[in-house]
């Protein structure tokens, strides 16, 4: 059992009022609030170590590399990956995926090959696709959804074929909170040959997650949505692959030897880190992966499970109000996404929010999915291991709020 009363302590913001009501926070797919833990592992960063990383002899250069690289150890044993080398530093999952787009994707695919993708995907994940599609005259394909919001896997045979090279899908939407099932897609892209990167920026943060076990090419995630800064994300990447990649940005640090007509690469992960790293953020995520395993992926996973019940069972009675995805919590992640009638999202979330309500509205990223709904934007609200029942219960009182506004 999770102490919910004494997580939320942790967190510094949630003591916050907005219009004397405590903030509610209910925004954590697009992103979550920092434990006292992470906050003061950056301030202690800041007063004593902060130097630049594998560039000085120094000792405050010396013990910023050690904790820089310790916090690289945490990640890969957070995900299980065989080796640290296998986890880059980038900015976050947009920038991830699109070093495999660029890296990978571009060197890799011809004009008579294909990229598999679903209509779930956040931009983030189709976009730099779309962008390989065009520059290498490729098919772009894409797995359609069923009306419920799950993945329609009925066709896959004629999606992933044998000219499939890489099938890039998400693990948990954002959209939808849907929980895809990535180890059959997985399954069979690998009957084919083909590559598989996985958009783990909904999952990482929220599920035990094992990439050895599911057996992805390369993963991508970003810290900021699991208690840790907003300027560190991953990119894991399985070592034979990283070592043949060709490098995404060129500079300093990644190089082994350069002339003034040449250069050769760095080692992983290196080899991906040109110029100055974000020193600092890495720490957090370091500290923030120690919070989460102290309380245990599996724990966070079930108390969202719980949540989200309650959510779904609580927000059907309000009428008029339709949900978005998956109605089985065995499905679907801590995302509860949802339109009303008449009433316009934006209006939603500005009437909650002077109750301390934050959710988040529009299309968030995802405007195919939107487009293919018939609808310009929904209102969500997603959960984190600091929400509880009570927090469910002043949503589900602010939207009783919004009808009778309306009425
Ligand atoms: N991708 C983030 C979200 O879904 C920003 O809100």
């Amino acid at each position: 059992m999770m102490d919910i009363n004494s997580i939320k302590k942790d967190f510094p913001i949630l003591k916050k009022q907005i219009n004397n009501t405590p903030l509610v926070y209910l925004d954590n797919a697009a992103s979550t609030q920092k434990p006292n833990q992470v906050i003061q592992s950056i301030v202690e960063s800041y007063e004593l170590y902060n130097s630049n990383v594998h560039r000085g002899v120094h000792t405050t250069s010396m013990e910023a590399t050690e904790r820089y690289e310790l916090a690289r150890e945490k990640v890969a044993k957070f995900i299980n990956a065989k080796s640290n080398d296998e986890i880059v530093y980038v900015r976050n999952t947009t920038e991830a995926l699109n070093l495999v787009a660029y890296a990978w994707g571009l060197n890799n695919i011809d004009s008579t090959e294909n990229i598999v993708v679903t209509e779930l995907e956040h931009h983030s994940n189709l976009v730099p696709w779309q962008f390989v599609s065009q520059k290498t005259n490729c098919e772009l394909r894409i797995i359609p959804t069923t009306p419920e919001g799950t993945l329609d896997l009925s066709s896959i045979d004629k999606l992933i074929t044998e000219s499939t090279k890489i099938v890039s899908i998400v693990h948990v939407s954002n959209l939808t909170g849907t929980i895809n099932p990535i180890d059959e897609i997985i399954k069979k892209a690998k009957s084919v040959g083909a590559k598989v990167c996985i958009d783990a920026a909904q999952s990482v943060p929220h599920m035990p997650v094992d990439v050895q076990q599911i057996d992805c090419d390369f993963l991508a995630f970003s810290g900021h949505k699991m208690l840790a800064p907003p300027g560190i994300g991953i990119l894991y990447g399985k070592t034979e692959i990283l070592e043949k990649l060709e490098p995404f940005l060129r500079g300093g640090e990644m190089v082994k030897e350069v002339t003034y007509s040449s250069a050769t690469w760095n080692d992983i992960p290196t080899k991906f880190e040109a110029g100055t790293p974000n020193f600092i953020d890495p720490i957090g995520l370091g500290v923030a992966i120690d919070y989460l395993s102290n309380i245990g992926m599996e724990n966070v996973r079930q108390h969202e499970k719980d949540l989200i019940k309650y959510a779904l069972d609580r927000l059907t009675e309000i009428p008029g109000l339709e949900i978005i995805g998956p109605t089985n919590p065995e499905m679907r992640g801590g995302v509860a996404t949802f339109s009303m009638n008449d009433i316009h999202p934006h209006d939603i979330g500005t009437i909650l929010d002077q109750r301390g309500i934050a959710i988040r509205t529009g299309h968030h990223c995802g405007m195919p999915y939107h487009k293919k709904l018939g609808l310009s934007a929904t209102s969500r609200a997603s959960f984190y291991l600091y929400n509880d029942y009570n927090d469910i219960d002043k949503l589900v009182d602010g939207m009783n709020d919004v009808i009778n506004y309306f009425k």
